[in-house]
């Protein structure tokens, strides 16, 4: 069985982390726990960016050597990340392993033996923020004259004269744009798509592939004196990760082939030119298959500006962690914002959110189900009675709701699949307060129908804690155990989402008991 292979960009190790960064770390989070739960082999990559000019100079500025300089940020502002947000990532890569290295000059050799490398002079601007040559159409003219400046990064950029080898990009314009044509999936969402098209109508150019003047890199296999140009590096980590270049018959060489082609590569859009026109370039001058689909999502803005180190707007996202819990910080950021657009961060959104739709939402709901049967069944899921046209509504609407959000989530509409989450819970509440089992326990000839409506309650909450279990495993996993469910079903994480809507999972008998309060109420924010 193929596997399905999702990668994030691997993020430069010299600016701190910020929630920009742990976004698309937690989109393909959620993803890929999702396709877990369908049952799907996935392998789930992340990773960081370590050569460069960017990190050469900030480990001069810090007056350290470079391997020394990103083995302290790796290790202590990098790879906690991951577990700041819950990431249940299979593989983490770093561009300075060895794995890595080897590989990355195995590919360039190929691809020069291939014909697509040349040396020639290189004369034009570069941006070190992006770490890019930029065409002079890139540019922004300052007030008043001056060296022209990099548009995303506001700073003027630097002029280089270095002689490089060069790789023949230009020979790939019409293959890139016919694969487009016939293959439009493989850039979403649709206004990615369009600018890759546009940019590809316009034709490319040849583009240094490797650095004179920069050591901090991989050396060129044929010539010592050069480095590989970071971004034909960094877009390596893709297929060296998952064992390209190993060699042939091995246990690496084979996991290669289930891997790759990756099924969906997640980029913010500052990189998608590197994405659908660099790397696919690169992998057809190796004879190589294209990613399935390159996703741009869109900018967390922070008072309208696309948040940055730089610009000195990045929140890290332990701040949000340490208030909300992760699982609330990957609920907000999925929930709130269309995956593909801009969205605004706020405290007071977020906060506002928490306390509706978690807190009051689907934690009362929880506290509600496990409370009411702890004091009317003495903590026993009592058996059913007779369901009548309101817990048949509910039913009906359980399977409708399922596949939607499954649709949603497969097409990375993050935002719908939860929201069809959501609506179910305002459902079930809905019904509670209608039912009113607080008013059925009163008379005892009405005590069947307090066990069909406890029942209804728990049973919902059962495949309401599979669905969002990709969203948030901490809080999920917590009532799976109050609802007795792991006992009583088994483990949460091997529900499969495919089977959730069948109802009547959650076996009369199950010891339900009243744990700790999902998403407690917060204190008002010192933000
Ligand atoms: O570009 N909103 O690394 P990088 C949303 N090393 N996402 C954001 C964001 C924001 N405000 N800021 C950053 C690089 N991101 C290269 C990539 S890949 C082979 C090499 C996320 O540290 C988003 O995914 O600048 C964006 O594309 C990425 O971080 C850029 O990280
Ligand atoms: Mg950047």
């Amino acid at each position: 069985m193929a596997v399905i292979y999702v990668t994030t960009p691997i993020y430069y190790v010299n600016d701190a982390p910020h929630i920009g960064h742990a976004y698309t770390t937690t989109a393909g989070d959620v993803l890929t726990r999702w396709h877990r739960q369908r049952g799907q082999d996935v392998w789930y990559l992340t990773g960081v960016d370590e050569h460069g000019t960017k990190v050469q100079r900030a480990a001069e500025a810090g007056g350290v050597a470079p391997q020394e300089w990103v083995d302290r940020l790796v290790d202590q502002a990098w790879k906690p990340v991951v577990g700041t947000i819950d990431a249940a990532n299979d593989d983490f890569i770093r561009t300075t392993e060895v794995r890595h290295k080897e590989r990355v000059q195995r590919f360039w050799e190929v691809v020069r033996d291939n014909g697509y490398v040349y040396e020639a002079d290189y004369e034009g601007p570069y941006c070190v923020g992006c770490e890019e040559f930029k065409l002079p159409g890139d540019l922004v003219e300052p007030e008043g004259g001056g060296v022209p400046l990099c548009p995303v990064h506001g700073r003027p950029v630097e002029m280089l004269k270095e002689k490089n080898w060069f790789f023949r990009l230009s020979a790939f314009t019409d293959a890139l744009i016919d694969h487009y044509e016939r293959h439009p999936e493989a850039v979403q969402p649709t206004s990615a798509y369009n600018e890759v098209m546009s940019f590809l109508r316009g034709g490319l150019v040849d583009i240094s592939m490797s650095r004179s003047s920069v050591s901090w890199g991989i050396g060129l296999p044929w010539d010592e004196r050069q480095v590989v140009y970071v971004w034909f590096d960094a877009l390596l980590n893709y297929i060296t990760a998952v064992g390209y270049g190993a060699p042939d018959g091995s246990d690496e060489s084979q996991f290669f082939h289930e891997t790759w082609p990756a099924h969906v590569q997640l980029v913010g859009k500052d990189i998608l030119r590197c994405h659908a026109v660099y790397w696919p370039a690169m992998l057809m001058a190796a004879g190589l298959p294209l990613p399935q689909c390159v996703f741009a999502h869109g900018w967390l803005l922070v008072g309208g500006e696309k948040m940055s180190k730089t610009r000195l707007t990045g929140i890290a996202p332990s701040q949000i962690v340490d208030h909300f819990g992760s699982d609330a910080f990957r609920y907000y950021f999925m929930r709130a914002i269309q995956f593909g657009q801009d969205g605004s961060f706020s405290w007071e959104d977020m906060s506002a959110r928490y306390t509706s739709e978690l807190a009051n939402g689907l934690g009362n709901l929880a506290s509600r189900a496990t409370a009411m049967v702890q004091r009317y069944r003495d903590g026993v899921l009592p058996t059913p009675g007779p369901a009548t046209s309101a817990e048949e509504a509910l039913q009906a609407m359980m399977t409708v709701m399922a596949a939607e959000a499954d649709d949603a989530m497969l097409a990375l509409d993050f935002a719908s699949g939860i929201g069809a989450v959501r609506r179910f819970i305002d459902a079930v509440n809905l019904y509670v307060t209608e039912q009113e089992p607080w008013v059925l326990a009163k008379d005892p000839a009405l005590s069947e129908r307090l066990d069909t409506v406890l029942y209804t309650m728990c049973e919902a909450l059962r495949a309401i804690a599979v669905l969002y279990n990709p969203v948030m495993p901490k809080a999920m996993s917590s009532l799976w155990d109050q609802l007795g469910a792991g006992r009583s079903i088994g483990p949460l994480g091997e529900q499969r989402i495919d089977a959730v809507a069948r109802w009547g999972q959650l076996p009369a008998g199950t010891a339900v008991s009243k744990g700790a309060i999902l998403f407690p109420r917060l204190e008002e924010s010192a933000e």
